[in-house]
């Protein structure tokens, strides 16, 4: 599997607090804003099925996960991977001029600095390497970098509140 590397520059790191003219005489303290992450597999769409196919090597990591009914799958915006497209911070959401204009922070664009994309996904089946879900918003071969397990205690709020942009029509 060819491995892709990731270099996320976490905007709110610790280093960020410093004055330039201190980050100068550390440049440890900027190379602490850089973290790397590489891709456990790919989405893969055949004959109508969602397939979430991981190299090989990380197989042991799904241990247990088929007693779990949904997921929630963590991937990369690849498509969008250029200084153009990471720089955009305000979108009409879902692309639609009606919307009003809106940070990337307060929709789920896929546009934004670091294109990093949380999907809900029912389980279907976890085979070997393999995990069946129902459906995912990422195309076909979108590198998927961390999957976790839907926990409601954890994953779902109670009380919420949402933009009349994002109710249900
Ligand atoms: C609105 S985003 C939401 C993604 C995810 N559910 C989230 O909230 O982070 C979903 C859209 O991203 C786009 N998309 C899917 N795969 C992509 C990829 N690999 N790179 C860039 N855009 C992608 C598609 O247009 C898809 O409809």
């Amino acid at each position: 599997m060819k491995t892709w590397l990731f270099v996320l520059c976490i905007a709110a790191s610790p280093a960020m607090l410093l004055t330039p003219s201190v980050a100068e005489e550390k440049p440890e303290a900027k190379a602490a804003q850089t973290f790397v992450v590489q891709p456990i597999g790919r989405v893969q769409k055949p004959d109508n099925r969602t397939l979430i196919v991981l190299d090989k090597k990380y197989q042991p990591g799904l241990l247990g996960l088929d007693q779990w009914s949904h997921v929630q799958v963590v991937w990369w915006f690849d498509k969008n991977d250029t200084p153009e497209k990471r720089a955009i911070l305000q979108v009409h959401p879902r692309g639609d001029q009606a919307n009003p204009l809106t940070g990337v922070f307060a929709c789920r664009s896929p546009f934004r600095p670091n294109l990093i994309a949380l999907s809900l996904c029912k389980v279907v089946a976890v085979n070997d390497n393999v995990v069946e879900v129902d459906k995912i918003d990422a195309f076909e071969g979108t590198p998927v970098l961390d999957i976790k397990p839907y926990a409601p205690g954890q994953d779902s709020a109670a009380e919420v509140r949402v933009p009349d942009w994002a109710k249900p029509k």
